[in-house]
């Protein structure tokens, strides 16, 4: 379980979730096929009852789904956001397939706290761009020694080719303009979501600590799935490259 304290009897924490979807939603509007897809190769590579690393988990979005569609998996959650923690801690009560932990990914440490030394699949989406690549390329090489021979890594991500400008340009244009435009319909941005936590009775305390830790949102990068591809091989993995993508996210998929 996590240290964040909070018990939050009471609070409807599928009401957060959802809040939580559709705020990432507004950012990621296809971001329900890329959790379809990640669960495909799941599927295909690992089949239906892993055991799942939900690296950077947050209120445990790819846990919900991989435990809806495989009841026979389990999951650890890992996360250092201590209000998304508490959502996922809330929403996870009880179930005995999901161990929730906190820690810095940045932390050289941070796999000793997890329950498991070894997964079938680690998975991640929309969080690793808050790293750095010299400090990604540390984790990516922990990761392979988490995942097991056979097992895979899965990371959901904006992955920026530098390499094509205009073409860059112009869907950032356009994804832009429809946000504005879903926007004027009541969406939540990120800064304003956080707003709605910060005056949660039960959310206020750990959503203070969390700007302690972050401020509004650490600064990372976002390389090519060519440049994850490349150093995910170099770090011990025998395949890897996109399974999906869309004109601005990929999902990469590396196979140890
Ligand atoms: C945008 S959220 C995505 C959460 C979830 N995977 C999803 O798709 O909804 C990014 C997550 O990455 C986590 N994160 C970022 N840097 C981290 C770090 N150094 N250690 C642990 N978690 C980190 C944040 O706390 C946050 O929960």
């Amino acid at each position: 379980m996590t240290d964040t304290g909070i018990t939050g009897t009471g609070t409807d924490w599928q009401a957060w979730q959802d809040s939580w979807d559709r705020q990432q939603e507004w950012y990621m509007p296809d971001r329900e096929d890329r959790f379809r897809i990640m669960l495909d190769m799941v599927e295909a590579l690992v089949g239906r009852a892993p055991r799942v690393l939900d690296l950077a988990c947050g209120t445990g979005t790819i846990t919900a789904r991989l435990l809806a569609r495989f009841p026979e998996a389990t999951s650890t959650g890992v996360d250092l956001d201590p209000a998304l923690l508490a959502i996922a801690e809330g929403t996870f009560a009880g179930d005995d397939r999901v161990t929730l932990v906190r820690a810095d990914l940045k932390d050289p440490d941070w796999p000793a706290k997890l329950p498991h030394d070894s997964y079938d699949a680690v998975l991640t989406a929309t969080a690793l761009h808050w790293l750095h690549s010299e400090p990604l390329a540390a984790l990516y090489g922990q990761v392979a020694e988490l995942v097991r021979d056979g097992g895979v890594f899965m990371n959901a991500d904006h992955m920026i080719d530098d390499s094509t400008p205009r073409i860059n340009a112009a869907e950032r244009a356009q994804r832009h303009a429809r946000m504005d435009a879903a926007k004027e319909g009541g969406a939540l941005d990120w800064a304003e979501w956080w707003q709605v936590a910060a005056k949660d009775p039960v959310l206020a305390e750990p959503t203070a600590r969390r700007f302690e830790i972050y401020g509004e949102h650490a600064e990372g990068d976002a390389p090519s799935a060519a440049w994850h591809a490349s150093v995910l091989r170099e770090k011990g993995f025998g395949e890897a490259r996109p399974v999906w993508c869309s004109p601005s996210d990929t999902l990469l998929l590396a196979l140890k």
